[in-house]
């Protein structure tokens, strides 16, 4: 399997959008436009990468989840991640919580400091979680997301919440329509479909039928996530499926320029080539310093090394650096490394659409012993016994 999770679409050409095309996205008092949201992703979307995204045109950009046990607890690095930044508006958070006792006094804590939009995961396919019956396997039981969503909703005081669901747990135990019935009977403002089953994980190309198929059954936003590498993919996504707006995930990672290329489109304007390596370096710099500022020095430097290894996906003369930017230690090495690359080196366009992270396989999903006998069962799933297994669980969760 090579890192590219999906070719390209038969090369259709994609226009940019007609005036008047496309609407903003509304979620309850807020209006999203362009309609482009940066997904929520663990280790990736904090306050540095969203502020860049936001600078390059995304609409919406949701933290990396923040868990209900982590935030209850007050862990340092759960508040930290769950923080704004002052130029941040509309300011979205991510939650996860699997008992609706935990996930109600959460969300009021976040909407009291300011939080102006709140997503739920509900995708979380990691088999720790799953086997708990945590993460994508929630859904499985329409009545226990029923709850979860109101007290969330409940909680938020007007403050729109949406939800973020897989398509079910394989090709035949699909839980989507259910998720999309209790998001509308239950207030959620949006459903976002990541078109893939958990079995799937990341792998073969997410199903826009199954996004068209949910915009058809509710009256509330969908919004279609799965595959939007290039400006195309994210205006066929709206176009073929009928969806009110996209969520980006992997196609911005070490390319948070897509997010102009998306606004460009979406604006009727054709979006410019993409930057050159000398274009990149800046971006990349200017990255290293907001991570720096956000989280120390220390910190910053060894979550730039994965960033540089994304930045320079594909670049012939970034290979033989490879390796010291891996162990680049300070801003300064940093610096000295990426003046020696090629700053005509043009944009590489095998690395448009290679998965930078969480590459194509598949797995078996484990659910609790007997979890499909009841599926009107509506209690919150057990936790780990011991504390060592509860923080193994809570490392565990990613994804969705
Ligand atoms: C590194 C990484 C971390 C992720 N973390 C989360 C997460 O915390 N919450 C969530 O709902 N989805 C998470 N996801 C899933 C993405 O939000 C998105 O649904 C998925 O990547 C599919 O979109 P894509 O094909 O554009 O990448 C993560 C994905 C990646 C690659």
């Amino acid at each position: 399997m090579t890192d590219t999770d999906s070719g390209p679409d038969p090369r259709r050409a994609t226009c940019v959008a007609r005036v008047g095309e496309f609407e903003p996205l509304a979620l309850g008092p807020l209006s999203i436009w362009p309609p482009v949201v940066l997904a929520p992703m663990a280790g990736v979307t904090s306050y540095p990468f969203r502020s860049l995204c936001r600078e390059f045109g995304a609409g919406l950009a949701v933290s990396e989840m923040i868990t209900a046990r982590g935030f209850r607890e007050g862990n340092a690095m759960t508040l930290l991640l769950a923080r704004g930044g002052p130029d941040e508006h509309p300011r979205s958070v991510q939650v996860y919580g699997s008992d609706p006792a935990d996930v109600a006094p959460m969300v009021a804590s976040l909407v009291a400091d300011g939080v102006e939009h709140v997503d739920m995961n509900f995708g979380c396919p990691v088999p720790k979680v799953t086997r708990q019956g945590g993460g994508s396997a929630i859904p499985v039981r329409p009545r226990l997301l029923a709850r979860l969503v109101r007290a969330a909703v409940g909680a938020a005081g007007g403050v729109p919440v949406t939800i973020k669901v897989r398509k079910g747990i394989d090709a035949d135990l699909t839980t989507y329509h259910d998720a999309g019935r209790v998001a509308e009977d239950e207030g959620a403002a949006a459903i976002g479909l990541h078109a893939r089953t958990a079995a799937e994980l990341y792998s073969g190309r997410a199903d826009r039928d199954a996004v068209s198929q949910l915009v058809c059954a509710v009256s509330i936003p969908v919004l279609g996530n799965g595959d939007i590498w290039e400006w195309s993919d994210g205006l066929d996504m709206m176009r073929e499926t009928g969806c009110a707006g996209i969520i980006v995930g992997r196609g911005c990672l070490g390319r948070p320029w897509l997010f102009r290329e998306l606004a460009d489109a979406f604006e009727g304007r054709v979006p410019a080539a993409p930057p050159t390596m000398g274009e990149i370096v800046p971006i990349l710099l200017r990255h290293a310093r907001l991570l720096s500022e956000f989280f120390g020095s220390e910190s910053a430097t060894r979550q730039i090394r994965k960033w540089c290894a994304w930045y320079t996906k594909g670049f012939a003369g970034a290979r033989a650096l490879r390796a010291g930017m891996m162990r680049v230690s300070s801003y300064a090495e940093l610096q000295g490394l990426l003046a020696q690359l090629d700053p005509a080196e043009p944009f590489p366009h095998a690395a448009l659409r290679a998965s930078r992270a969480k590459r194509g396989r598949t797995q078996r999903v484990r659910l609790p012993e007997g979890y499909l006998d009841d599926r009107e069962d509506d209690s919150a799933p057990g936790s780990p016994r011991s504390s060592g297994d509860l923080e193994a669980y809570e490392r565990a969760l990613s994804g969705g």
